[in-house]
């Protein structure tokens, strides 16, 4: 799909990776849906961005464990612009959750942002492509580990494998029209609160001994979205992390 004139909403888009996508495909020329939760004054600094590329933006707000946000921020994205016809799920929650500590509230919060909120968001934007008969193009965010494993994260794991298998059902569910694919990255933007020492172990994880780049997640959503005979497909951006050997997690 030409990414030019597209609708594009993209879910976390105020920060980190959702943002560095977000700047990669405001150059084209595109109508974006920046969603964000807190973030709104950093969403809202893609307007500015995108005026210098004729890309208008619009910034849409809500919290994705909560059905009813979601189904509003879909329908206001769509009220702007139209169907979306790139929609990018980015925004996700990610903690430790020893097994001798995690709540029911961890569980649950971890599997509505990560995997409830992604679904019925899903399903919001393609009733409107579908009714439309128009062709669209989902991208989720998974992760390396949801396919590898990953210690005292388990209910993480879980909500991203679940994304990853909602990934290859909705490509069967809604093809032809819909294309859905999703990347799971491997370390590039380790959370802010980590140390050099787990910064360096997280490096040396992987195969090619270094952490990746926004960069290098935001061109795997730009090829997702253009290569057109790709759909159900998870791409592994991740410096061979699921091929290195060691120790889950
Ligand atoms: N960074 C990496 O190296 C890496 C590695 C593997 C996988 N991934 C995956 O790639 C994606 C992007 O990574 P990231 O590091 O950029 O993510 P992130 O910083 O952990 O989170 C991105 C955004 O998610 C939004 N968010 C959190 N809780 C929310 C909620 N309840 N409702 C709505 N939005 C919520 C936040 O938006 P606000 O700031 O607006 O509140 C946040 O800025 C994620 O799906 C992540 O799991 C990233």
């Amino acid at each position: 799909m030409q990414i030019t004139k597209k609708h594009v909403l993209i879910t976390g888009a105020g920060k980190r990776l959702g943002r560095a996508i977000a700047e990669r495909l405001l150059p084209y020329g595109i109508n974006l849906s920046a969603h964000c939760q807190t973030s709104r004054a950093e969403a809202q600094e893609l307007v500015a961005i995108g005026k210098k590329h004729h890309s208008p933006v619009h910034v849409v707000q809500g919290d994705l464990a909560k059905v009813s946000e979601v189904r509003a921020f879909a329908t206001q994205a769509i009220a702007q612009f139209g169907p979306v016809e790139i929609l990018i799920n980015s925004a996700s929650i990610f903690y430790p959750t020893p097994l001798d500590k995690v709540t029911e509230e961890n569980w649950d919060e971890l599997m509505n942002v990560n995997l409830k909120g992604q679904f019925f968001l899903a399903q919001a934007c393609a009733a409107a492509l579908v009714e439309k008969k128009r062709p669209g193009v989902f991208i989720n965010l998974v992760d390396v580990n949801a396919q590898k494993t990953l210690a005292n994260f388990t209910p993480y794991v879980c909500s991203k494998a679940g994304l990853w298998m909602m990934t290859r059902n909705l490509a069967k569910e809604l093809a032809p029209l819909i294309r859905v694919n999703s990347i799971s990255p491997g370390p590039v933007l380790l959370p802010e609160n980590y140390t050099d020492a787990q910064r360096q172990r997280s490096q040396d994880k992987t195969l090619l001994k270094r952490l990746g780049t926004p960069q290098d997640i935001a061109e795997a959503a730009v090829f997702l979205i253009e290569n057109d005979y790709m759909t159900g497909q998870d791409l592994a951006v991740d410096g061979g992390r699921s091929l290195a050997d060691g120790l889950a997690g």
